[in-house]
């Protein structure tokens, strides 16, 4: 039984996970796959560094090319991060015949395309069922258990730092700069938040997800992105009294042939199984035509979760490398993309505003509603804690983007209307 040998990119927290499943799993391994899997060389920015688990000094290297350039190695898993010298590193890995597994959503939702090209090109294997989900094995169930269905819609908590947020600031009552301070502290957040808390992160795991799910090539441009810096604990206040909690959900939704997807700070109905999910978990719900609602949930991160999906990866390479079929597996998306108009996208909307407490606000408010054909499911005025104002909190039935869009205008220009605090998108 001749090895198949693994060069590992990346030695952090889920590089140390995967020799720990590979080295500690080994024997269940190798009765499914037939052979030994052995890490053979191991890639890092600093040998000297101290690491977490013990590993022969002379598999360290701080040179990627002595894995690339290595004949002995069949397959380079990634798991170092960063996008240019990392997809550089991986085309040049598959360009020598070499498979890849990676954990990379960056990398995958801007350069997806190319390095599957490649693979095909190649006949190698890519896979990258971490890159979405981290423990939770969304991928291999979008291409492979929906493959009998058409999908309709996925939405997703694919965010771990921005729900531990929220789940805090409900929890709790929390303001969001200070739950953000504390998630840093713990080391779920990054000293730099920016790509979780203002949406890249899941928009770039919406774009991998939307990809699969409806088989159009859809890239990250294709998706509108809003992040939560300005939930404020009176929107999850408000939100908690009308029966919702708020989300940062990833909504990608197909009518017939038209697709729109988005990253936005949701209101969804306490009632509905996203809404449960909480701190770092994440979880994935799919709607097919035929299988109708199903949901998957998960660590979306960490070390050994993380670990589980590269490992599988690696597991399903080398079942492929037994059967003679690498790359002939590889996704290739085959629809065209049709993206809906701001026209085409309905849902329903939440809407909190800061008015003036007399005669005549309301019907000045529902007149501009009515002139651009949104229909109001229902309004509550309240008087306001700290001001002599009023507080007007309205959910619409569905309405388009379009004509919500010039409803908010001609709030700007209503006198009645000093401040439009706050707007969210409304589901189940
Ligand atoms: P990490 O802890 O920062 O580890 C990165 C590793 O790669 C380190 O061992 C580092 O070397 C090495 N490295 C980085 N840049 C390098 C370079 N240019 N040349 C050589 N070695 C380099 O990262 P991680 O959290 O394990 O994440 C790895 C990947 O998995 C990322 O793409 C991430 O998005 C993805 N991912 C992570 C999670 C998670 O829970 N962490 C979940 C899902 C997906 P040193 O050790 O010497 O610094
Ligand atoms: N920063 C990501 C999160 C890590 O918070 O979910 C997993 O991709």
């Amino acid at each position: 039984m001749k090895p198949v040998k693994v060069g590992l990119m990346g030695m952090g927290t889920v590089g140390t996970g995967v020799i720990r499943l590979v080295e500690g799993y080994q024997e269940d391994l190798q009765k499914q796959v037939g052979s030994p899997i052995l890490i053979e060389r191991v890639l890092v920015q600093d040998r000297s560094k101290a690491r977490r688990y013990n590993i022969e000094s002379e598999k360290l290297t701080d040179n990627a090319w002595d894995i690339i350039n290595d004949p002995e190695i069949d397959v380079v898993v990634e798991v170092m991060g960063g996008i240019e010298t990392t997809k550089e590193f991986i085309l040049a890995a598959l360009e020598r015949g070499k498979h890849v597994v990676t954990a990379n959503k960056d990398l995958m939702a801007l350069h997806g395309t190319e390095i599957l090209a490649k693979a095909a090109q190649k006949s190698c294997d890519v896979y990258y069922e971490a890159s979405v989900g981290g423990g939770i094995p969304i991928i291999r169930t979008l291409i492979e258990g929906f493959s009998s269905d058409r999908i309709t819609k996925i939405m997703g908590i694919v965010n771990g730092t921005t729900n531990y947020i929220l789940t805090k600031m409900s929890q709790e009552g929390a303001s969001y700069e200070e739950v953000l301070k504390e998630a840093q502290q713990l080391g779920y957040a990054e000293a730099d938040p920016t790509s979780d808390v203002e949406g890249l992160d899941a928009a770039r795991k919406m774009a991998i997800l939307g990809t699969l799910g409806f088989r159009a090539n859809m890239e990250l441009a294709d998706v509108q992105v809003k992040g939560i810096s300005r939930v404020s604990k009176e929107d999850i206040l408000y939100g908690q009294r009308l029966g919702y909690e708020i989300k940062l959900l990833g909504i990608a939704e197909r009518q017939d042939d038209l697709i729109s997807i988005s990253v936005q700070p949701t209101m969804i109905k306490k009632t509905h199984p996203l809404a449960t999910v909480n701190g770092v978990f994440n979880a994935v719900y799919v709607h097919g035509e035929a299988v109708g609602e199903t949901m998957f949930y998960g660590r979306g991160a960490g070390e050994m979760p993380t670990a589980t999906s590269v490992v599988a990866d690696l597991v399903a390479v080398v079942k492929n490398l037994k059967l003679g079929v690498n790359g002939q597996r590889v996704f290739v998306p085959y629809k065209e993309k049709k993206l809906k108009t701001d026209e085409q996208i309905a849902s329903k909307y939440y809407i909190l505003l800061h008015v003036a407490d007399k005669a005549g606000v309301l019907a000045k408010i529902t007149q501009v509603f009515a002139e651009h054909e949104v229909s109001l499911e229902s309004v509550v005025q309240q008087p306001n804690a700290t001001h002599a104002d009023a507080e007007i909190i309205i959910i619409t039935h569905d309405a388009n983007k379009a004509s919500m869009g010039k409803v908010l205008a001609s709030f700007e220009s209503l006198d009645v209307i000093y401040e439009i605090k706050s707007v969210y998108r409304v589901e189940g």
